[in-house]
């Protein structure tokens, strides 16, 4: 369901206040325009001032208030400095969304340990700072909250290449877990939203801006592509940034009161459909023709044809 943009359209967050950690205009930016859109007071923050700018530009001109605040979601003076301004100008935080992080791609053959050490340390400590920091302001009020991660199916499976980033957000996938085991007791709760692949960037701003002139063919860097990632997903579709937003309004509104250490997949059906089905591909050879190609065996003994 899409709402008509242009207006506060209903109040699942009012009176609530969130901070979105890197809220630049693609997933982040939606998600605290959602936010504010229910009626949340939004603190957006991003590693580029002109990201977190925009976005609050975007969301006041839709009728929401936010506040625009630069800093590193990987610098714990930064985010503290953060959480405090969202206490001290919205008198409280009450959702928090993390999104931030920094992405390497190489085969684990090339692995940079310089590089390797930021990408994996940066997606946990981001979750670890703002999880910190937010949960104490949350205690200092009172009235628990709401704490959102945002994943990847890097979290839940290798990737060719990706070492470091699956590395990266199942540490993250793990440590929410545990952060929502450390804050159960008071009333704040820690989930994760995990998207496959996004429309929006994969095929467009990656491929041109990180891939660059380095992009090798994707059959050397045994990459899919996206025709292939596109037949493996069941609703037959990418996910658009809306429909993570959507799961962080759920996730961050009193609907979700007695959830936490969960993971919600954003996927179309692919994490949990069976590995080997692509839908809407059929070959036309049945199980039969596989049977009559192969032989029985006992023991591990050949016996001959299986048909
Ligand atoms: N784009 C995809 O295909 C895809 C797929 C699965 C998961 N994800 C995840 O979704 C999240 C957002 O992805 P996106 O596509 O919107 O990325 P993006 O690069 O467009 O946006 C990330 C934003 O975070 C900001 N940022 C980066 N490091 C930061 C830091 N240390 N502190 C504060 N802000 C920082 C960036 O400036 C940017 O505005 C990421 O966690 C990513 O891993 C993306």
């Amino acid at each position: 369901m899409e709402l008509s943009p242009g207006r506060i359209a209903i109040s699942r967050l009012t009176g609530k206040v969130a901070i979105v950690f890197g809220a630049g205009p693609n997933i982040g930016g939606t998600i605290a325009h959602f936010l504010a859109r229910e009626g949340a007071r939004v603190v957006v923050c991003d590693i580029v001032p002109a990201a977190a700018e925009a976005t609050v530009a975007f969301i006041a001109a839709h009728g929401g208030e936010a506040l625009a605040l630069a800093g590193s979601a990987l610098d714990e003076a930064a985010v503290e400095r953060v959480v405090a301004r969202a206490v001290e100008h919205f008198g409280g935080v009450d959702i928090v969304v993390n999104m931030a992080g920094k992405v390497h791609w190489s085969s684990v053959l090339d692995m940079d340990l310089t590089a390797w050490n930021e990408a994996v340390l940066s997606f946990p400590t981001a979750g670890m700072l703002t999880t910190k920091h937010a949960a104490r302001a949350m205690i200092a009020t009172g009235r628990g909250g709401s704490i959102i991660h945002l994943l990847s199916t890097a979290a839940h499976f290798g990737e060719a290449s990706g070492a470091a980033y699956t590395a990266a957000k199942a540490a993250l996938l793990n440590f929410s877990r545990s952060a929502a085991m450390d804050l159960a007791h008071a009333g704040i709760r820690v989930n994760t939203i995990t998207p496959c692949a996004m429309e929006h960037q994969l095929w467009t701003a990656m491929r041109d801006e990180i891939f660059d002139a380095s992009f090798e063919p994707p059959h050397t860097r045994s990459f899919y592509s996206r025709d292939d990632y596109l037949k493996s997903i069941p609703l037959g579709r990418f996910p658009r940034a809306s429909d993570l937003a959507w799961a962080a309004v759920f996730l961050a509104s009193d609907e979700a009161g007695f959830l936490t250490g969960i993971d919600i997949p954003v996927d179309g059906g692919l994490r949990f459909k069976y590995p080997a089905w692509r839908p809407g591909d059929y070959t036309g050879a049945n199980i039969a023709d596989y049977a009559r190609a192969i032989e029985r065996t006992e023991y591990g003994e050949g016996k001959g044809p299986l048909l």
